[in-house]
This record gives C-alpha cells, sequence and structure tokens, in this order.
C-alpha cells in the first residue's frame, strides 16, 4: 500500500549486546497496518531482541526502526511509544508490580491519562477478555504462570494499541486459556506482532510469517505457505505444524 505508513519498519536493523554478542543483524521488513505477523525461530534468533529495540527498550541507531511513524532509538519520539505500542514481554513477572490485578491492568490507561472510572472500565472490559473478571482482587504475585500471562495481556489491551507486540503469549497456558487467548487475538483490531514457538497458534492468527534465525531474516511470507515447507523449517529448528503435514 504505497503512501501508507507502515505500522512497523525495519530497516537494516542490527543489535549487538554490551557483551559484544551480535543478537540482529540486517534486518529489513515492513507490516503494513492491520497485519497480523508471526514471528518465528529458534531459541536465541533474536526476536525478543527485536521486540525490546521495537518498543525503546534497547538503545539503538537512530532510522534502524519505526513503530506507527515513531523512531525508538529517538528520545522525544520514544516518550509518546507507550500510547501506541503494547508489549506483553516473555515473562510476565516483568510487568505484574501492583497490590491488586485491578490495579495493574488499569495502571496503562491512567498512566496514559485516562480518568480513574475510565480506566476502571477498562480494566474490567480487558479481564473479562482474557477470561480474568474473577481475579481482579487478587494479588498479581501469586496468580499461577498462566494466569499471570492474561493478566499481562489484559494490561496491554486494556491501553488499548494500535500496535502490539506479544512475545510467547501462549507459554504457560492450557488448552483452552490457548483457544481464548486464539479468539482475542483474532479480534483485536490493530496491527499485531507475535514472536511465538507455537506455529499452530500462528497458522490461527496469522496470515504472514518472519523467519529470524541468528539475527537474520531468512524469510517473509504467506504463513500457510511456510509453515508448510518442510525444508524451511527443518533448516530453522522448526516443525511443519500437524494441521499441514
Ligand atoms: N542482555 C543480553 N546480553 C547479551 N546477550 C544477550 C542478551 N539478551 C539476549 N542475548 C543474546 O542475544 C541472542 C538473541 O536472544 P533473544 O532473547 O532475542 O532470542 P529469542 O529469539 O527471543 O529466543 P527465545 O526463543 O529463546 O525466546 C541470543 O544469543 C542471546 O543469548
Ligand atoms: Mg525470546
Amino acid at each position: 500500500m504505497p503512501g501508507v505508513t507502515p505500522a512497523v519498519r525495519a530497516a537494516d536493523l542490527s543489535h549487538t549486546y554490551a557483551d559484544g554478542r551480535t543478537a540482529l543483524s540486517g534486518v529489513t521488513f515492513s507490516v503494513e497496518p492491520g497485519e497480523c505477523v508471526g514471528l518465528v525461530g529458534p531459541n536465541g534468533a533474536g526476536k525478543t531482541t527485536l521486540f525490546l529495540r521495537l518498543c525503546g527498550v534497547l538503545p539503538g541507531e537512530p532510522g534502524q526502526a519505526s513503530v506507527h511513524g515513531l523512531d525508538p532509538a529517538d528520545a522525544s519520539q520514544r516518550r509518546k511509544l507507550p500510547e501506541t505500542v503494547g508489549v506483553v514481554f516473555q515473562n510476565p513477572d516483568d510487568q505484574l508490580f501492583s497490590p491488586t490485578v485491578r490495579e495493574d491492568v488499569a495502571f496503562g490507561p491512567l498512566n496514559l491519562g485516562a480518568t480513574s472510572a475510565e480506566a476502571c472500565v477498562r480494566a474490567a472490559e480487558a479481564l473479562t477478555a482474557v477470561g480474568l473478571a474473577d481475579a481482579a482482587e487478587r494479588v498479581p504475585f501469586q496468580l499461577s504462570g498462566g494466569e499471570k500471562r492474561r493478566a499481562a495481556l489484559a494490561g496491554v489491551l486494556a491501553m488499548r494499541p494500535a500496535v502490539l507486540l506479544l512475545d510467547e503469549p501462549s507459554m504457560f497456558l492450557d488448552p483452552r486459556g490457548r483457544r481464548e487467548l486464539i479468539g482475542v487475538v483474532r479480534n483485536l483490531p490493530g496491527t499485531k506482532l507475535i514472536a511465538t514457538h507455537d506455529l499452530e497458534l500462528v497458522l490461527d492468527t496469522c496470515s504472514r510469517v518472519l523467519v529470524l534465525d541468528g539475527g537474520s531474516l531468512h524469510a517473509d511470507g504467506p504463513a500457510t505457505a511456510l509453515l508448510a515447507d518442510a525444508a524451511l523449517m527443518d533448516r530453522h529448528g522448526l516443525e511443519v505444524p500437524y494441521r499441514l503435514r
């Protein structure tokens, strides 16, 4: 779609950690508004690093990334990112810190300037969407692993981000929770990038897939075609989902 600002863009994006380890090199892709894209690849491929660069948690070179037209490497643009990009991190313990689940989920909208009544409504809606309405008054760190993931997702949904980055969203979820997550993701408006080893989930939610391995992008194309490519999957430590065998 020429003329449309991409929702997410990486342009020759590279990342080297302080210890000298290169986690990403020359990654280039562009995601249009409204697309749902799966980011797949073996452990250590660079998926989480890419997300941390896109949301500005990790510093980087200006001009290598943009989210909703904002460059996370530019301090003044990075400050505007929380209004547009929501990230559910791989480890939910990084994301839950309030005395109750309700306050945790309401924190994001409050921080973005919502009134407490509005934040409360948004928190209730988000908790219902992830099947956690009954846990609103519980202490977040006492939740089970799967409940923590749902709470972290609710916290991000309550902010209604235009771009959502989900890092291993189905990890720790039981089969029913996973089905519910797929339903939630499918119904969410906006642009979604999902890093996961759960290729069946990718098949159910994403029209397009990026294959990352060793910090480089190896494939970018339609989800069904790439995930059915046994040689491609094998080269990158992945497996063709059962449904496509
Ligand atoms: N803080 C850090 N310092 C140094 N190296 C790091 C750091 N964080 C990650 N790495 C390295 O960067 C590379 C990419 O890691 P990353 O966490 O992005 O991979 P990933 O694709 O998310 O893997 P997984 O599927 O296991 O979640 C790995 O080699 C990892 O060891
Ligand atoms: Mg990761």
